[in-house]
């Protein structure tokens, strides 16, 4: 195979060959004029710069000399959509064209993997680029271990280089509740306190949670949060033991069980509780979507979780929202009124019976996007239930056919998970994440006929540059021929 660009998640349209266009000490960039591409153009410089070293003035709305302009502009081109842009690379300019400003944000990321770590010459290229699903997900469990505003943004930053927009949080669980919430303070101060094996724990406090939220849309990252419900709930019930069957104050849980904890349904504290809650986690986001969660409720009797359900979701749709739950929720009935995440590679029966419902789904398949499981038996980290997933694992799957009765026509997108039982640091995090989230991205981006796995191989095997550049942790899988 000949070199190929190292580009992932791999273009709709690309055309290579042309002459290089040559990054140097006269290079500026020139955004259209208005606020958003100007941030755009100083985020890409910002980039750049760190990578090249050279000073890449931004003039807005500049007649730049010759051979020395990256510019960004905003054009009317329905075909693009939203997300997407072409990317012109001659030795006379760089062009990045979208018909809107998140375009021009995915135009500066397929540019800055055209000079992994400091090359000046960008090769030529042409690129017509729009995704294949709107929705490009990765999911951080903050509740097993708690992580802060730092490591969230440095997340936020690594996966949207990889075209990832929807960052998944997982604000609470049995181990911790990581969320302030004013009306119900005890969730956060008590509620917050350990995680898995002990230790501190902690939450994000409101005005953090509003940082991240605008650093990921500075980022065209939208922010989906998860409060957990009716299981997963212990630390809730340590905070507010009313709201639990017995009433008794539970023991917080610093272990790795599942199944063991519910909210109690019929009562009318644990109504006032979640209408609160959500209602409120609802206000502090400002991206269109709220979870709830609703995976291995184990310990709600059946009825009364179809009942919760009914009851919730239409909580979170008065508060402006569409609610995101984990698969069990059809067991509901809401039909199209609940997003569904199926995840259980063990029941896909029940993604079908979403679809049928005419529900939407977000395809998270354990055996193929937990990042949590380990890459082989005797990797250090992470969990093994749904099997271990290495990079072709990640790769090797259609969102459009992994189940019978989900196509194509259903499917909002596709999310990675990260649950962090086992993970405890940012380094845990990252070599979890890489090199296995640029092969789910590359599913979510890419039509299904421009993917190849030895293709990707080839093309992911220069990331490692990108990632040392970045100083990301990763793991060398040896499904990859990688540059050392
Ligand atoms: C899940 O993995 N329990 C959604």
């Amino acid at each position: 195979m000949t070199t190929e660009l190292s580009l992932v998640p791999w273009p709709a349209e690309l055309e290579t060959g042309g002459t290089p266009f040559v990054l140097d000490d006269s290079t500026v960039l020139v955004p259209d004029p208005g606020a958003e591409p100007t941030r755009l153009a100083e985020q890409l410089a910002a980039h750049l710069r760190s990578a090249t070293g050279l000073p890449l003035p931004v003039t807005p709305g500049a007649t730049p000399q010759a051979n020395a302009a990256v510019r960004l502009a905003l054009i009317t081109d329905e075909s693009l959509g939203r997300e997407g842009y072409e990317l012109t690379v001659t030795a006379e300019e760089v062009v990045i064209r979208a018909a809107a400003p998140a375009g021009l944000f995915y135009g500066a990321q397929t540019l800055r993997q055209l000079v992994p770590a400091g090359d000046r010459a960008v090769p030529g290229v042409r690129v017509r680029d729009v995704p294949r699903f709107g929705w490009r997900g990765m999911m951080l469990d903050i509740a097993r271990h708690f992580f802060g505003t730092a490591d969230i943004e440095r997340f936020i930053d690594l996966v949207a280089l990889y075209k990832i927009n929807v960052v998944h949080l997982h604000l609470s669980d049995d181990q911790g509740w990581r969320l302030e919430i004013d009306g119900w303070p005890e969730l956060a101060r008590v509620g917050g306190r350990g995680q898995v094996g002990g230790g501190p724990g902690g939450y994000l406090s409101k005005a953090a949670y509003r940082e991240i939220v605008a650093y990921a849309a500075q980022r065209y990252v939208t922010i989906v949060p998860e409060i957990d419900l009716p299981g997963h709930t212990n630390a809730a019930l340590v905070a507010y033991p009313e709201l639990s069957a017995s009433e008794q104050p539970p023991e917080p849980y610093t272990g790795t069980r599942v199944g063991f904890s519910s909210l109690r349904v019929d009562s009318p504290q644990t109504a006032k509780f979640v209408r609160a809650v959500l209602t409120e986690v609802a206000e502090l986001t400002p991206g269109p979507y709220v979870h709830i969660g609703g995976d291995e409720a184990l310990s709600t009797p059946p009825d009364d979780y179809v009942r919760f359900m009914r009851d919730t979701v239409p909580v979170v749709a008065s508060s402006g929202k569409q609610a995101v739950g984990w698969q069990e929720i059809v067991r509901a009935g809401l039909g199209p009124d609940a997003l569904v995440q199926y995840w259980n590679t063990r029941q896909p029966e029940q993604a079908a019976e979403a679809a049928r419902a005419g529900a939407r789904l977000i395809m998270s398949p354990a055996a193929h996007v937990y990042l949590d499981m380990k890459y082989h038996d005797d990797w250090h980290l992470g969990q093994d239930w749904a099997g271990c997933v290495d990079v072709h694992d990640a790769y090797g799957w259609d969102p459009g056919t992994l189940v019978d009765g989900v196509d194509d026509t259903v499917v909002d997108g596709v999310e990675a998970a990260l649950w962090t039982e086992t993970i405890t640091t940012m380094a845990d995090i990252e070599v979890m994440t890489f090199p296995r989230l640029p092969a789910v991205a590359e599913v979510a981006w890419t039509p299904q006929a421009r993917r190849d796995w030895d293709h990707f191989r080839a093309r992911l095997a220069g990331h490692v540059r990108l990632w040392q550049a970045l100083s990301v942790a990763f793991y060398r899988s040896e499904q990859v021929d990688w540059e050392r």
